[in-house]
């Protein structure tokens, strides 16, 4: 039975009499009303060539979408993850050129002919990067969010310091929280990705 508050499976349309508690109906309207002006507002768009994990991608969008937001949204990118916004959480990272970036503070005319990695161009499903090998053989992640921005962080890390100390490892995580693992285990991942590439 619908009891008004959800549609259920078969329902083909939303009727706001029928279908929405009486209390709801009010902040229903002016919702609606607020989406349907912003989808009505001119918005001025512009194309972008990004390189994204070395291959070229040209998009149309408008000129306030973030780089986290264009990938996500129009490169379907979704392993980019949307956090804070505000460029506290570091969930958003990306690399530009090899520099840890927050895409949520970036916008695509800034990065423009420059090479940006996400994480899914760190490794491949079949080949995946040691950091990916570690952080699954150390359970280093639990829910996940923080990870493609943390292994992208530890990535850059790597790259410009092969064998970092804990407290190297830790400086260079410090801008990516985890809500769920405590850290520990995301230092120990990054550790021995570090000894298994340096052994090659
Ligand atoms: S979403 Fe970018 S720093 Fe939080
Ligand atoms: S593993 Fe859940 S936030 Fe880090």
């Amino acid at each position: 039975m619908n009891d008004g508050r959800t549609l259920s499976p078969g329902q083909a349309s939303f009727n706001i009499t029928n279908d929405l508690p009486t209390v709801w109906r009010p902040i229903y309207t002016q919702t609606r009303f607020i989406m349907l002006n912003e989808l009505d507002r001119p918005v001025e768009r512009r194309a972008f060539t990004l390189w994204v994990n070395g291959e070229e991608a040209h998009v149309l969008v408008p000129v306030h979408k973030t780089l986290l937001e264009v990938l996500r949204e129009d490169l379907r990118l979704t392993g980019t993850k949307h956090g804070c916004e505000l460029g506290e959480c570091g969930t958003c990272t990306v690399l530009v050129d090899g520099q840890p970036q927050l895409s949520c503070l970036v916008l695509p005319i800034q990065v423009e002919g420059r090479q940006i990695t996400t994480v899914e161009g760190l490794g491949t499903t079949s080949r995946l990067h040691p950091l990916q090998e570690a952080f699954a053989a150390l359970g280093a992640a639990q829910c996940g969010y923080c990870t493609p921005g943390i292994l992208l962080a530890s990535a850059a890390l790597l790259e410009r310091n092969p064998r970092p100390s804990r407290q190297e490892v830790a400086e260079a995580l410090a801008g990516n929280l985890c809500r769920c693992t405590g850290y520990v285990k995301i230092l120990e991942a990054v550790e021995l990705a570090a000894r298994r590439m340096a052994d090659g």
